[in-house]
């Protein structure tokens, strides 16, 4: 019988991927993790530059990889760790843009439920609708994890988009005021479908990158190398 991997987008051999893998969007960022955080990192993926590794955090192992931006990418790449890998959690580590002004740069939130207008879900598997959540094991054990490093986490309602420039802008405003979105990303809403549909758990841990109600942003060299506490919170994750 035809094996299913490697893929047309992962040369990862069966066995090379932790049953938990951490998804930051950029693969850079994949690699910062591997270098700073991991033991024994081993690069099983860098099919497109889309690099994964695997490796052991306190002794304990587990993977990282990036998802590249947006629903379509990520919607491959955790499809194909669930299905094919066996992977079992999968925690999208990413960044966000605070709709409102209670959230500062570099505050870290965790998804309790992510809202979307993107077809994805519906072309995927028939779901039709527009609130997904995270896996409630895997949030609880999260906020645990934030508590025991005294890392304050907030929970909030994600807007998963499909489209970054706008023309209208400002429509931001009404999908907070309506559809209550503190924060926006690109992935979150693809990445729980598929997880919901393959039996699988995923969550969502997102620091904030820039505010669109102040105007403050980061830059992408920051962005590369100070989304920590993020990392660590998700990291200890490893078993
Ligand atoms: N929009 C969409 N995705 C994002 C943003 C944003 O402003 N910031 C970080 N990820």
């Amino acid at each position: 019988m035809k094996s299913n991997v490697p893929t047309a987008h992962n040369e990862a051999k069966l066995g090379d991927i932790a049953k938990t893998v951490l998804m930051p969007g950029d693969p850079k960022r994949a690699k910062f993790i591997a270098d700073t955080f991991l033991e024994n990192a081993k690069m099983f993926n860098n099919v497109r530059g889309m690099k994964g590794f695997t490796g052991t955090y306190k002794g304990r192992k587990i993977s990282v990889m990036g998802s590249g931006m947006g629903m379509p990418s990520i919607g491959i790449y955790s499809y194909e760790l669930f299905k094919f890998y066996g992977v079992e959690n999968i925690v999208r580590i990413g960044s966000c843009g605070a709709y409102t002004k209670e959230l500062n740069l570099y505050d870290v939130v965790l998804a309790k439920d992510v809202w979307s207008e993107s077809t994805f879900a519906k072309i995927q598997s028939g779901y039709q609708q527009e609130t997904i959540e995270p896996n409630e094991q895997l949030n609880s054990a999260l906020i645990k994890i934030a508590e025991s490093l005294a890392i304050d986490i907030e929970l909030v309602k994600v807007h998963s988009s499909d489209v970054f420039y706008r023309e209208k802008f400002t429509e931001y405003i009404q999908i907070r005021d309506e559809k209550k979105c503190q924060v926006v990303e690109m992935e979150a809403f693809a990445l729980f479908a598929n997880a919901k549909i393959l039996g699988k758990k995923a969550a969502c841990l997102l620091t904030v990158s820039d505010n669109l109600e102040t105007k403050q942003a980061t830059n992408f060299t920051e962005r590369e190398k100070t989304f920590t506490k993020m990392m660590k919170i998700a990291l200890e994750l490893a078993e």
